[in-house]
């Protein structure tokens, strides 16, 4: 009787790890312990991480990524995107990446240049005219070598994602000439070559995260700002600011899809595969709409009607960038001629 006993919890014992086993269960990515040796797309729910708001050139990119995954997988990958902070700001995310707590992140590359300052790229002053031509560098084989640049990070540089150029806002007064920045306090996304573009300008920037932007506007601890038509309205800045000078386009935001190792490298060859094919997807989204967000962004600014808008013409223009030509200089050694050379002949396809 004993021996029947022992006999059947043994058996129901295998039924349940057999059970177990079959049935696999979802599995979060981030305790994904690696797949290289199984084949066939693997159930695991995958974060992506962002500090933008919906209407937004990232966030459209991210969720062209995460629809384009979800289906392809069959329903077997969920693909979770988090906006505005929610889930990791700017002094998080990428600590959190490297710990594979998130899969994907999307920073302004101005955030990342502690880790190779030739994400300063993008702040240098009238570096690319168009998004066109920042996508001919970043997806050339010198910027290809900067976004692959970050292993001793345990991050992989994926994919440029555009926004567009900035635009300037403050609550002092007009911004037409650079005489006009004198002793104002601008906050500034990061970087070196950001800072010094304003300090060169006789303003005073302070980096905040994008999280504080809109409070420190309000209390006044910073007088103006710099950043994207579709930023710039999507969070209603302009509540807090009087004027925006366009036609600036001295900086731009542009960011980094990064990934971790951990995750990346467990995946699979199938999976992999499907995930590379929806990073695809998402960059082209992203790619084809940031100007038009961006333009949306700006008829939005002008209906709010909050803001009294100036508009640099081209000689205007110019001055600024004759008085911003020395930022070059500066940071030739630290960015490296090379990598300055290859964006400035960026062109256009
Ligand atoms: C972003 O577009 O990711 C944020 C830019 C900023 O910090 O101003």
């Amino acid at each position: 009787m004993q021996s029947i006993k022992k006999g059947f919890i043994i058996l129901v014992g295998l039924i349940m790890v057999f059970t177990l086993t079959a049935c696999g269960g979802s599995e979060d990515a981030s305790s994904s312990s690696g797949g290289n040796d199984s084949s066939g797309i693997k159930e695991m729910t995958i974060k992506i991480s962002h500090v933008v708001a919906e209407n937004t050139p990232k966030h459209k990119g991210a969720m062209a990524m995460a629809k384009y995954i979800e289906k392809n997988s069959d329903g077997k990958i969920k693909v979770q995107v988090y906006p505005n902070g929610q889930l990791f700001d700017d002094k998080t995310e990428v600590k959190n990446l490297r710990a594979n707590n998130v899969q994907f992140i999307i920073p302004d590359m101005s955030k990342m240049v502690g880790m190779n300052p030739a994400f300063n790229i993008p702040s240098l002053p009238f570096i690319f005219s168009s998004n066109e031509e920042a996508y001919a560098f970043w997806d050339g084989e010198t910027g290809q070598e900067v976004l692959k640049s970050l292993e001793s990070e345990k991050i992989i540089g994926l994919k440029m994602w555009p926004n567009g150029p900035k635009q300037i806002t403050n609550t002092v007064r007009p911004i037409k000439t650079p005489e006009d920045l004198d002793g104002l306090k601008i906050r500034v996304q990061g970087g070196q070559v950001l800072a010094n573009l304003f300090e060169t300008l006789g303003a005073g920037p302070l980096q905040l995260p994008f999280g504080e932007l809109y409070t420190a506007l309000e209390q006044g601890t910073v007088d103006g700002q710099v950043n994207t038509f579709s930023n710039i309205s999507t969070k209603k800045l302009g509540d807090v600011q009087k004027y925006i000078t366009i036609n600036w386009g001295a900086a731009r935001v542009d960011y980094a899809l990064l990934t971790n190792e951990k995750f990346w490298n467990g995946l699979n060859d199938e999976t992999k595969e499907l995930i590379q094919a929806g990073i695809d997807h998402g960059t082209k989204q992203a790619r084809s709409l940031a100007e038009q967000l961006n333009q949306e962004g700006f008829k939005k600014i002008k209906e709010r009607g909050n803001m009294e808008v100036y508009e640099l013409s081209d000689e205007e223009r110019k001055v600024f960038q004759e008085t911003l030509q020395p930022v070059y200089d500066k940071f030739e050694e630290q960015i490296g001629a090379d990598v300055i050379k290859a964006a400035t002949e960026a062109t256009a396809e």
